[in-house]
This record gives C-alpha cells, sequence and structure tokens, in this order.
C-alpha cells in the first residue's frame, strides 16, 4: 500500500521553516485556525484522511486553549508516523484526538469518525488517480457534516488537476472560500464549505488507493 515510498523520510522538510512542505503547512494551519475562530465555543469534529504526523490539525491544537473542544480522528498508515503523531498529541495533552493507524483509502476507517466539521485532505490528491480524486470528492459528502469545510492540497505540477479538482468540488455541492497557488510554487491549498445535504456513510468500498 505504502511499500513503495518512505513516507516517514518524506516529512523531513517540515524541519527547515524555508521549504515548500513548510510554506503550504503554514496556510492550511492559517485556515484551520480560522475555522476554529468562526465557530467559537462550538463543539468540533475532524476527520484528517493520511494525517502523516498530524502537523497541520496539531500545530494548531497544540497553540490553543479551546483545543479539547475538537473531537479529531487522524487515520494514517506508516506505523512510524502514526508513533510520531501520537506522541504529538501526548506532548500537548490532547485529549480528544485519536491517531488510528488504517487506509484511509477504505470508507469503513471512517465509520465512528465522521461526519465532520472539518475534513483534512492533505498530501492526498496527489497520489491517487484522477478518476480517485474524483470519486473520493463525490463521496465527500459521506464524510461532512452540514456546513462542513474541507482543506485540500494538490500539486500542480503539468498536467494541473487543479482546475478539475475545483469543478468537481463545486458539482458536488462545495462553495470555495480560498484557493492559494503562489507564484513560484507547485504547491496548491484549497478550503471549500459543504452547502449540500449530509450524505449517510457507506461502511464498505474503496475511496481511493495510493499510488506511490
Ligand atoms: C503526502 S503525505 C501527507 C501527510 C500529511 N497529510 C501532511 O500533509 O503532512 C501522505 C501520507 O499518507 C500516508 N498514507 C499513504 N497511503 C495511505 C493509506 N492508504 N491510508 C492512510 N495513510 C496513507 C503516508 O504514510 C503519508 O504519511
Amino acid at each position: 500500500m505504502t511499500a513503495g515510498k518512505d513516507w516517514h523520510a518524506w516529512h523531513q522538510p517540515y524541519a527547515d521553516a524555508s521549504s515548500p512542505l513548510s510554506r503550504r503547512l503554514r496556510l492550511v494551519q492559517r485556515h484551520i485556525a480560522s475555522w476554529l475562530d468562526d465557530r467559537p465555543g462550538e463543539p468540533l469534529t475532524v476527520v484528517s484522511a493520511c494525517a502523516g504526523q498530524g502537523h497541520d490539525l496539531l500545530g494548531v491544537l497544540g497553540t490553543r486553549a479551546d483545543a479539547n473542544r475538537v473531537r479529531a480522528t487522524l487515520l494514517e498508515y506508516d506505523e512510524r508516523n502514526v508513533a510520531a503523531a501520537q506522541a504529538a498529541v501526548e506532548k500537548a495533552a490532547l485529549r480528544n484526538v485519536t491517531v488510528v493507524r488504517a487506509n484511509a483509502g477504505d470508507r469503513g476507517a471512517y465509520v465512528g469518525a465522521v461526519p465532520a466539521d472539518l475534513v483534512l485532505m492533505a498530501g492526498v490528491f496527489g497520489n491517487v488517480s484522477h478518476a480517485d480524486v474524483r470519486g473520493t470528492i463525490s463521496a465527500l459528502p459521506e464524510l461532512c457534516a452540514a456546513g462542513a469545510t474541507v482543506i485540500w492540497t494538490r500539486t500542480r505540477r503539468a498536467p494541473d488537476l487543479t482546475p478539475a479538482v475545483r469543478r468537481w468540488l463545486a458539482a458536488a455541492g462545495f462553495a470555495e472560500q480560498a484557493f492559494h497557488a503562489p507564484a513560484g510554487e507547485l504547491f496548491s491549498v484549497g478550503v471549500h464549505r459543504f452547502t449540500g445535504a449530509p450524505r449517510p456513510m457507506t461502511p464498505r468500498g474503496r475511496l481511493f488507493r495510493f499510488l506511490a
């Protein structure tokens, strides 16, 4: 499933604050913080698909006095990344965050974790087939609570799929809140709000398969 790539080593550029990955992270974190600020006092649910070491969500929650109103599930397959995320959860005393070793491409992994008010799809759409990106987007109404926010990332390396991603999100009932495609960078970060009606989760079947 993840045999081809060292997904633990993939996280190393986060140690360099000037790396593109760190710049992408700061954008994602800024939107997570705004999402929390826009919904003060509410108990909120988050699911992160292919969460890696959880730098995005855990980095924000670790700085917030209101972190424990967030119930979050991080789905990650690589055991070393699961251990790193778990260590960060413990260090920040985030008592409502669970890190689960699971194949986030399986719908079953989301049972009990959704519907979520925030769905993180960071580092997913660039690692699966175009058909799986489209299929996952069309299934997002099963992961989303009413009014949920989806934060996603995608490389714009040619062929740039982001115009199609944005079209598919619109067709699935998502209104674009932000789309960052900084000049000179290959990454992009999108923020979409779910304006449609949530659908019950189908607990069986595949959303995507990682290619790397
Ligand atoms: C590109 S990284 C993104 C990590 C994190 N979301 C971030 O942006 O920092 C992709 C992550 O997906 C994990 N992964 C790969 N296949 C997976 C699968 N089927 N289920 C869950 N995680 C998977 C990898 O181990 C890796 O940590």
